[in-house]
């Protein structure tokens, strides 16, 4: 008798806090906006999974918490427990329950995935490609248009192509609800519609590093006729370098290209914002770039160009060479590179002042 009543309680119990655990996880705010097509299947998908789980928890912690006070032992018992050698209809029950469950929501997850990744007309093909500690962008369809921004079109498909030069990245945007590894010698795909105008966090999301953490970016989801007319400036500056970019303001153009090249990523600049550390501070190169260029033979402006295309050339007291990637001779146009030198000099108290 007394066992009956403390199971209507042990039910009660359970099914209050089954409700309030499902108004809970459905009131907190898990996911970033929603700046694709995929987003709301998504967490409409995860809301699902967790409206299941809620109960499955409640299940366990009701059993466990229960017998763990009714079948507690008395003071002073000695005694062995009763020989349980099974029960076959609570196993067989205990089996097919959550076999029907997962079976079921990996069946749901199949279909959205499937609808997700389903080759889409009209696609924007980008290529990614991560490196040591930066991403660079690909536009095959746009003359072969290369990049450290990326920029898209809003309720564009996009097809990405993901690559890495070096070690293992992992592409993430997560307010598109898109993730996927870079891996060494492999090209990973991934589609995504960017359906919101907005900018939005790129991240690595796989140790890659010492300058992982500041593997990040960010994407430009813009209009139509914006993202041609960003085509159209992206080409015209590989031509004259880049100042006309930022409106013939060279300090300005210089601090556009010092965060789009990603620099921003591994080096403090307070002139820009930056802040990172897996690399040597910059606030101080004119009088450094000066002192040591002397050494060598080198103006000050020649050793911050030859640190910039060869960084292995000087490494700063402190820190490893191969950290540093070594192409961007390549990735700058000669005028980019002297606008990026220029700035570089004049706002760490550099020109003739200091
Ligand atoms: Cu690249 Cu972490």
């Amino acid at each position: 008798m007394r066992s009956r009543r403390s199971l209507i309680w042990v039910l009660a119990l359970s099914a209050i806090a089954t409700a309030v655990g499902i108004v809970v996880v459905l009131w907190i705010d898990w996911f970033p906006a929603q700046a694709s097509t995929a987003a709301t299947d998504i967490d409409t998908l995860y809301d699902v999974l967790l409206i299941v789980s809620v109960p499955i928890f409640v299940l366990v912690m009701a059993v466990a918490l229960y017998s763990v006070w009714a079948f507690r032992v008395k003071p002073g018992d000695q005694r062995d427990g009763a020989p349980i050698h099974g029960n076959t209809r609570l196993e067989i029950i205990w089996v097919t329950i959550p076999f029907i469950i997962v079976a079921v929501l990996a069946g749901y997850g199949w279909i959205v995935l499937d609808d997700i990744e389903a080759k889409k007309a009209d696609e924007l093909v980008v290529e990614v490609t991560g490196q040591q500690f930066a991403w660079s962008f690909a536009y095959p369809d746009l003359e072969e248009l290369e990049t450290n921004q990326l920029v898209l079109p809003v309720d564009r498909p996009v097809h990405f192509k993901v690559n890495t030069k070096d070690v293992l990245h992992d592409f993430w945007v997560p307010d598109f609800r898109l993730k996927t590894d870079a891996v060494p010698g492999l090209t990973t795909t991934i589609r995504v519609t960017p359906n919101r105008v907005g900018s939005y966090p790129v991240v690595c999301a796989e140790l890659c590093g010492i300058g992982h953490s500041t593997m990040r970016q960010t994407v430009r989801v813009v209009p139509a006729e914006e993202f041609d007319a960003w085509v159209e400036r992206q080409r015209a500056s590989k031509v004259d370098g880049g100042v006309d970019d930022a409106g013939g303001d060279p300090i300005a153009a210089g601090r556009q290209l010092f965060n789009d090249t990603g620099c921003n990523a591994c080096h403090t600049l307070a002139d820009a914002g930056a802040t990172g550390a897996a690399g040597p501070a910059l606030d101080d190169l004119a009088a450094q770039a000066e002192r040591l260029g002397r050494a060598e033979g080198l103006t000050a402006a020649e050793f911050v160009e030859t640190s910039i295309v060869d960084p292995d050339a000087t490494v700063a007291e402190g820190y490893q060479p191969g950290i540093m990637p070594t192409d961007y001779g390549d990735r700058l146009s000669p005028a980019q590179l002297q606008t990026l030198v220029d700035y570089l000099l004049e706002v760490s108290g550099g020109g003739s002042s200091q």
